[in-house]
């Protein structure tokens, strides 16, 4: 079991890695004293699958628990499906001490996570992620948020949990299509700041497709140190170093609004987002032909997609521009100038932006 410390003062908490760690949920909780009752928020799915082995190390601490189940899409992150849970909070909570347990992947994870910072102006969360992408990246960092019909994330807050339980074995019932996009992000961060993952993820392809566990944990741990490191020097991405884990998000989030959040998967939408900023980068002279080769490759290895429909241009370019990230309207992008660098450019002319999305369209 390893243990990885976010550290950020009265709001550090842990992380813990391993095989089966969420077994040991009931003595965490007990151990951070964050409250007698559990609410765990979750899936039907995921109920079926993990809740037994939440629930009774839950109940072997004492703990009494009440399970609230939201839909299995990115519908759940919504305004109607966030009132909805924090009034079932409500009149659960007569004379409690409610603290919540997020149980599922980044969707469960960002809606959870917001209940739990506006219900009474904040109560306890422990994020339990089911996914890879939840255990590398959703789950760790305190963004929290709920959609609205004109953009993705546009509602929520800072909030950050009072532990990660990151429990290896959850992965082995993952499709293969959210290991993938998992594994998206993984890229991400070997683009972003770990050359030495960005190799591995390339010579060891097979092997983390197969979850091999050694190969996970190695990904997973390397992973979640990048983004522990990230959030202690920048933890309301105000410095602009937090702002490099959007790499590839800018055009990724303008795909998953432009075509509905069901078409693409997040780590898609951002594999095609990555391949536009690459791009872009390119075309500014700033990153390598070589080096842009290596990340196309990359994505292609693990059978990322690659391109949108052409017809689909003017919608993403739209959503693309009224972006939460550009500042004054001015295209902000997080560009690779090689493999384990990023910089963060602004003022990147709109028709290079265009040029990038059409070069990747069909
Ligand atoms: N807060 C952040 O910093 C942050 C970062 C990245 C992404 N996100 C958000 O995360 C969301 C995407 O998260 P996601 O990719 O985890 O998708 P998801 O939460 O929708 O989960 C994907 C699917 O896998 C199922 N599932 C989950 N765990 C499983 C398991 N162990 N076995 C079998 N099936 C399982 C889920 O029920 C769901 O159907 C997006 O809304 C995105 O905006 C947030
Ligand atoms: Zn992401």
């Amino acid at each position: 079991m390893k243990n990885i410390r976010v550290h950020l003062k009265e709001r550090s908490y842990p992380i813990i890695i391993g095989n089966n760690s969420s077994l040991g949920i009931g003595a965490l909780c007990r151990k951070l004293n964050i409250g007698k009752d559990a609410i765990i928020i979750t899936n039907s799915l995921l109920k079926k699958k993990f809740l037994p082995k939440i629930t009774s190390s839950l109940k072997q601490n004492n703990f009494s628990i009440k399970t609230l189940l939201v839909p299995d899409s990115e519908k759940a992150k919504s305004s109607h499906y966030c009132l909805s849970l924090i009034e079932k909070i409500s009149r659960y909570d007569k004379k409690k001490q409610p603290f919540i347990i997020a149980l599922g992947g980044g969707v469960i994870g960002d809606l959870a996570g917001f209940v739990a910072s506006i219900y009474k102006r904040g109560i306890p969360i422990v994020q339990v992620p089911t996914t890879f992408l939840g255990q590398i990246d959703s789950a760790i960092g305190g963004k929290t948020a709920i959609d609205l019909a004109i953009a993705k994330n546009l509602v929520g807050a800072f909030y950050q949990p009072k532990a990660v339980i990151v429990d290896l074995n959850f992965l082995k019932t993952l499709p293969q299509r959210q290991i993938r996009t998992g594994l998206a992000e993984v890229i991400k961060y070997g683009i972003i700041k770990d050359k030495k993952l960005f190799y591995f993820l390339k010579n060891n392809y097979k092997k983390i497709l197969k979850l091999n566990p050694q190969a996970v944990n190695f990904i997973v741990t390397r992973c979640v140190k990048i983004k522990a490191r990230i959030i202690e020097v920048d933890e309301r991405e105000k410095k602009g170093i937090r702002t490099i884990l959007n790499f590839g998000h800018t055009v990724g989030h303008a795909i998953e609004s432009a075509c509905g959040y069901n078409k693409f998967t997040h780590g898609e939408a951002i594999s095609v987002g990555m391949l536009c900023a690459s791009e872009i980068a390119a075309n500014l002279n700033m990153l390598k032909k070589k080096d842009q080769n290596q990340i196309q490759k990359l994505i292609e290895l693990y059978k990322l997609p690659t391109t949108i429909r052409k017809t689909l241009i003017n919608k993403i370019m739209n959503s693309l521009l009224r972006d939460k990230k550009f500042i004054k309207s001015k295209p902000r992008f997080v560009l690779p100038v090689s493999i384990g660098k990023v910089i963060v450019k602004s003022d990147i002319s709109v028709q290079l932006i265009r040029g990038a999305i059409k070069k990747y369209s069909y």
